[in-house]
């Protein structure tokens, strides 16, 4: 019974946050006069003292004692005497662990919103640097359009940006207090509630006491948006092997960032993209756990809600590193341009051009342009060549409507350089998305 009832081997990692709360609602007390102002200042001294023993030495695990809560109570007693008895006055564990863990998860926020504005400034001076380095634009891993590097980057940049605000909008949510919900009901102590939730930083008290000692919503919503962050970090990784592979070619990794082979003394592998890529699956497995837990559960609190806080612990630490990683990857990486140029110039990526432009100079109807494209274009196949060395001729043995000024469509700076659209990859466009991007960011 021990063994399966005892959170401390992990829910010790709340120390701070237990500490805090527990200060806060003492003060609270000796503020009220539910207990002495004596008694008040006795708790807070000795709660000082437990932290300042928790920060030198760790927490001690003895399952006996179950929990933080529990442990932290039972060694102010012992520095303290009877008085620690009244720590626990108009509260219960139900609501000191759902206060002590939304505490946690809003400073797990803070961290990663610090991490992810970091890896857009990653993003945003890399695509800076290559506003105008083309590359091919891939559907279906298909060359498709030519793009730039920089607008292909600036696209992670836009996604971490919804991370950003997935993650804001979660602790906003949650940022009411539940201390004071007590077991389940309230309390009939003269508590209050404003008092503590201001001295914790929150916007206010939670509202229905049965709700706050039983909601992990803050949880959960910390976990979906790690979720759809990690898979944003899993897409980019992913980018980064396919990349570095050697038949792309398109970036060497810092040797900072991927390993070498114990056998093959030629390889680097991208160990870091790859384990960033496979942690989010592992994140994602912690949010479905913890949905699994809560689902189902009638009100109030239920014990099984102490398994809540393993699946975040590990998806934060999963999560934080793989921001960190990503960072570095992208801060240091090589990107080669000339491979990523010629692999663009080799895969056709122009013939949309080619149709447009006669769209738009010889007034041809889009699905007839489609056609006359696709005969160019296996021209070009089957003499091997580029779009725009075909010879004129041949071009207008095609469609007589060709002539000379096509060429100045068919290279890819050119259709880079012609997608003004709004959002579209141009450079200009990038430049203007870079400069929004370092104003936002105060860079
Ligand atoms: N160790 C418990 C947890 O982490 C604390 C709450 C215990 N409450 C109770 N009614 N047994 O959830």
């Amino acid at each position: 019974m021990r063994e399966i009832n005892a959170s401390i081997p992990f829910d010790k990692r709340l120390w701070r946050e237990d500490i805090a709360g527990s200060r806060a609602h003492a003060a609270m007390l000796g503020a009220a006069g539910i207990v002495s102002p004596d008694d008040a200042a006795a708790i807070d001294a000795g709660l000082g003292t437990v932290a300042g023993e928790y920060d030198a030495d760790g927490v001690t695990v003895d399952l006996a004692l179950e929990d933080i809560h529990m442990a932290t109570e039972q060694r102010l007693a012992q520095l303290i005497g009877p008085a620690a008895g009244r720590l626990h006055t108009a509260r219960s564990r139900n609501d000191q662990v759902a206060t002590d863990f939304k505490l946690w998860v809003r400073s797990a926020i803070d961290a990663v919103l610090a991490g992810l504005a970091g890896l857009q400034a990653a993003l945003v001076m890399r695509a800076e640097e290559h506003a105008e380095s083309v590359m091919p634009g891939f559907t279906h891993l298909q060359v498709a359009q030519p793009v730039t590097l920089g607008h292909h980057l600036m696209a992670y940049y836009e996604m971490v940006g919804r991370d950003r605000s997935r993650f804001a909008d979660a602790k906003a949510r949650a940022n009411l207090s539940p201390l004071g919900s007590a077991a389940l009901a309230g309390t009939g102590f003269p508590i209050d509630r404003d008092a503590t939730a201001a001295a914790l930083g929150f916007d206010g008290p939670t509202a229905n006491s049965l709700d706050s000692v039983s909601d992990r919503d803050f949880a959960m919503d910390y976990l979906m948006a790690a979720t759809t962050c990690a898979v944003h970090l899993s897409r980019l990784s992913e980018e980064f092997v396919i990349w570095a592979s050697q038949p792309f070619g398109f970036v060497a990794l810092s040797d900072a960032w991927s390993t070498g082979s114990s056998i093959m003394p030629q390889k680097r592998n991208p160990d870091a993209a790859e384990l960033v890529r496979g942690h989010s699956g592992r994140i994602a497995g912690c949010m479905m756990a913890l949905t699994m837990t809560m689902k189902g559960l009638p009100l109030a609190y239920s014990k099984d809600m102490q398994d809540d806080k393993p699946p975040v612990f590990e998806a934060h630490d999963l999560l934080a590193l793989s921001i960190a990683a990503m960072t570095g990857m992208v801060e240091s990486v090589t990107f080669r341009t000339d491979r990523m140029r010629a692999a663009a110039e080799a895969g056709y990526s122009t013939a949309t051009d080619l149709a447009d432009w006669l769209v738009r100079v010889a007034d041809v109807p889009f699905r007839e342009a489609h056609h006359i494209t696709g005969q160019a274009v296996r021209l070009a196949e089957t003499t091997g060549c580029a779009l725009d060395q075909i010879p004129i001729d041949a071009l207008r043995a095609i469609d007589p409507r060709i002539d000379r000024r096509v060429y100045d469509a068919l290279s890819v700076d050119a259709s880079v350089a012609a997608r003004v659209s709004h959002g579209g990859t141009a450079p200009v466009r990038v430049r203007e998305a870079v400069a929004r991007a370092k104003e936002a960011l105060a860079l």
